[in-house]
């Protein structure tokens, strides 16, 4: 039976049972972690499917020319939405890049009837609530081995291999990050572009607020606003992040299809580890800067393309990471058929 579905600025629609699903599902994905929190997606309701579109209005033309990072954030918001739909019952069926002669379609998803309600997939929409980028260092303790091994499983689940960087291999990490960052913070156009995303106030973009001041790190994140100390292992002295571990997201090809995937699996890897009571950030300046990708990709012995870089470790601090803003639904789903 249809019904009224109001959007945030009480928009009335009607809706069938399946549409006012895929409804409640974009609308939770609305949660999902992107580049420099552009939440580059628009959603369709239409009838018993769900459309997920590239907004090439959001990209980041310094950052992403070739709207790699956009298309992952797009796969985080898919994986959103499939898993609000599982924990709610509902299967999916998922058509990925189902136009050829449209290539900003990235997916659609067919509302696919009742499934069994599974405890995994409630876990993570649970996680989904309180999940937060936290760029804030970790503390002193090491992640469990056993919360690594489910974070590779829920990668590999949803279609790229996570690899942990080991000990011995953490240099070319730093030396990645460190030629990343030198390369793009020498760039005028990259700063620009940057500081206009650093910013309060807005529905989208990274409020300073959630940038924590990088100060010395084992490996350096991304310096939102130009106060870091440049790090690190090879400076001495007291060190945050000692007992951070790092992980590279892996696909097999370098196409729209494989961004895609790498994006459902930073979303389920992500979402795993917070429901695990762990902290993580992505750490994509690895990836933007291709000599920075090439070290990742040798120091990996070639088994792919390194996608993005996850950086995960024990909370240091109580309490959660703020909260950045979110764009309204009226902006990002349109439509709502049935
Ligand atoms: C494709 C992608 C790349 C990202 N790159 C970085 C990064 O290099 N450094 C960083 O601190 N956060 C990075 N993030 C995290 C986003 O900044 C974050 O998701 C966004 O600001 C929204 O915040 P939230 O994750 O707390 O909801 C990235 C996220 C995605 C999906």
């Amino acid at each position: 039976m249809a019904a009224i579905q109001y959007t945030d600025r009480g928009t009335g629609v009607r809706v069938s049972p399946a549409g006012r699903a895929l409804t409640d599902a974009v609308l939770a994905a609305l949660g999902a972690p992107s580049i420099l929190n552009t939440q580059p997606w628009r959603w369709r309701i239409d009838g018993d499917t769900a459309q997920l579109r590239a907004d090439r209005t959001r990209q980041l033309p310094v950052i992403d020319p070739d709207g790699r990072l956009l298309t992952l954030s797009c796969g985080a918001a898919l994986h959103h939405a499939r898993v609000a739909l599982a924990a709610e019952g509902i299967g999916c069926e998922v058509a990925y890049l189902p136009d050829a002669d449209d290539p900003d379609l990235l997916a659609t998803v067919r509302h696919a009837g009742p499934v069994e309600r599974a405890a995994g997939p409630q876990r993570l929409r649970r996680a989904m609530g309180i999940r937060r980028t936290d760029r804030r260092p970790f503390a002193d303790r090491d992640v469990p081995d056993a919360a690594l091994d489910r974070l590779r499983e829920a990668a590999a689940a949803a279609g790229a291999d996570l690899h942990l960087v080991r000990p011995q291999d953490l240099v070319g990490v730093v030396v990645a990050a460190g030629h990343a960052a030198d390369v793009e913070e020498g760039d005028p156009a990259y700063r620009a572009e940057l500081a206009a995303w650093v910013r309060d106030d807005d529905a989208d973009g990274v409020p300073p607020a959630t940038a924590a001041g990088s100060g010395p790190r084992t490996v350096p994140i991304r310096d939102f606003t130009g106060t870091a100390e440049r790090p690190s292992v090879y400076t001495g002295g007291e060190v945050a992040d000692r007992h951070a571990r790092y992980a590279v997201l892996v696909t097999r090809g370098d196409l729209p299809r494989d961004w895609i995937a790498a994006g459902e699996a930073l979303s389920a890897v992500l979402l795993t580890a917070t429901g695990d009571g762990l902290a993580a950030s992505p750490m994509s300046d690895l990836v933007e800067v291709e000599p920075a990708r090439t070290v990742l990709r040798r120091m990996l012995g070639d088994v792919g393309h390194p996608a993005m870089v996850v950086r995960v470790g024990v909370p240091g601090r109580a309490g959660a990471a703020p909260e950045p803003p979110r764009r309204s639904s009226d902006d990002v789903v349109d439509g709502a058929g049935g």
